[in-house]
């Protein structure tokens, strides 16, 4: 197929791209830079060995630009991953938050319906649940109160993609709801590459062992769990990357409206992830107690079953495979791109 991926040059779109090619897929990236930097593209064009990645510099809300690259290529279907991320940037500027991430999205739906590419899969996350009311969690929890605009839009987007697949089920949406997304690919050469301080534990942790932070703040340690540090479900991007390729299976037989968790189904909490990742790196990461974080609660993870049972995926890396690559990215990259 032919996949139009909207946020391609950043963390997750990078590495879905070399398991898209892998497949035998090819794509086009539209993606504005807000948040990436074009490296990640070069580099992916060498991993999987051809000499660039089609790309057009645009803003998905730009909707000229996005007519432009309808009229030029046939898509068979969209990965959507552009759109802002920062929990705690969207609390400051949630006006610029529902702004880019809903009318970028609209106007993307738009644009795809006049062309008549009718197969997305769409970028939703565990922050759907708020505080899940079912652990592990299964696709049929109820949906929760988000505690901020970034989880509120993809909230929204959901059911304005469930609403719009009613009215026309020529649709064919794939909502993924990844949990927490770490790791990088195996060559090192590609990786998350945040902006300022990292709001994400493992982007945090490797900083603290490439020696750019002083020592990790753990933001609490009274939750009910094992060691009263916060639990999550934490996937391998590349297995996140080969959910979108496992996820297009859906968008072929013609599902209709779609919703998977996209998880490994095993909890760790940040105490477990700081004691693999020095025992993986062998660096020692110093770190402190805070108090908790605003809006964080106890425990996050899923049940993924569905997702194995009817796209045959299933994540393959675990939580030291996670850290390795963390680690191999940071060390070969200390500046990023
Ligand atoms: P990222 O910031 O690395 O990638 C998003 C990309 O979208 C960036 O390259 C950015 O430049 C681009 N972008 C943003 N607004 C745009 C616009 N208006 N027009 C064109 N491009 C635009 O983030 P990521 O971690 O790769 O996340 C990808 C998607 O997955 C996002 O939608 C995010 O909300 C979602 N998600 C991420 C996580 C996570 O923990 N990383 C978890 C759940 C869901
Ligand atoms: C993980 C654990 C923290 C940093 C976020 C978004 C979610 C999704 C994934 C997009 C928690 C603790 C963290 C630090 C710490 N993104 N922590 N010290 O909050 O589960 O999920 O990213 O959709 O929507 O909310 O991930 O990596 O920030 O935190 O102790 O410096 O690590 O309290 O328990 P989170 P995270």
């Amino acid at each position: 197929m032919n996949i139009l991926v909207t946020g391609g040059a950043g963390f997750i779109g990078s590495h879905t791209l070399i398991e898209l090619y892998k497949a035998g897929h090819t794509a086009l990236v539209v993606d504005n830079l807000y948040n990436a930097n074009p490296e990640a593209l070069r580099r992916v064009a060498e991993i999987i060995g051809i000499p660039e990645i089609p790309f057009v510099e645009a803003d998905i809300r730009d909707r000229q630009a996005l007519e432009a690259v309808f009229a030029n290529n046939r898509f068979d279907a969209c990965i959507h991953f552009a759109g802002l991320k920062a929990v705690g940037e969207s609390v400051e500027k949630p006006l610029e938050y529902y702004e880019n991430n809903l009318n970028g999205t609209f106007v993307l739906l738009d644009v795809m319906r006049r062309h008549n590419c009718k197969n997305i899969i769409f970028s939703s996350s565990a922050t759907v649940y708020g505080d899940p009311a079912i652990i592990p969690i299964t696709e049929e929890c109820p949906k929760g109160q988000c505690t901020n605009p970034y989880g509120q839009t993809k909230s929204m987007l959901e059911q304005v993609m469930m609403d719009l697949q009613k009215a026309d089920p020529d649709w064919n949406i794939v909502l993924l709801r990844y949990f927490n997304p770490i790791g990088a690919h195996p060559s090192g050469k590609i990786g998350e590459n945040p902006n300022g301080i990292p709001n994400n534990l493992m982007p945090y942790i490797t900083q603290v062992a490439i020696g750019k932070r002083e020592r990790l703040g753990v933001f609490g340690n009274d939750y009910p769990t094992h060691d009263g540090t916060g639990v999550r479900d934490y996937i391998h991007v590349m297995d996140l990357a080969s959910a979108h390729v496992a996820a297009l299976q859906a968008i072929t037989r013609k599902q209709g409206l779609t919703i998977y968790n996209i998880g490994t189904g095993q909890g760790y909490s940040v105490l477990d992830v700081v004691k693999a990742f020095i025992r993986v790196s062998k660096v020692d990461i110093p770190y402190v107690i805070m108090p908790r974080r605003a809006g964080d609660i106890a425990t996050c993870y899923c049940n993924p079953d569905k997702a194995e049972r009817e796209l045959g995926w299933k994540a393959q890396f675990g939580l030291d495979d996670m850290c390795r690559d963390a680690w191999n990215w940071q060390k070969n990259n200390p500046e990023g791109y």
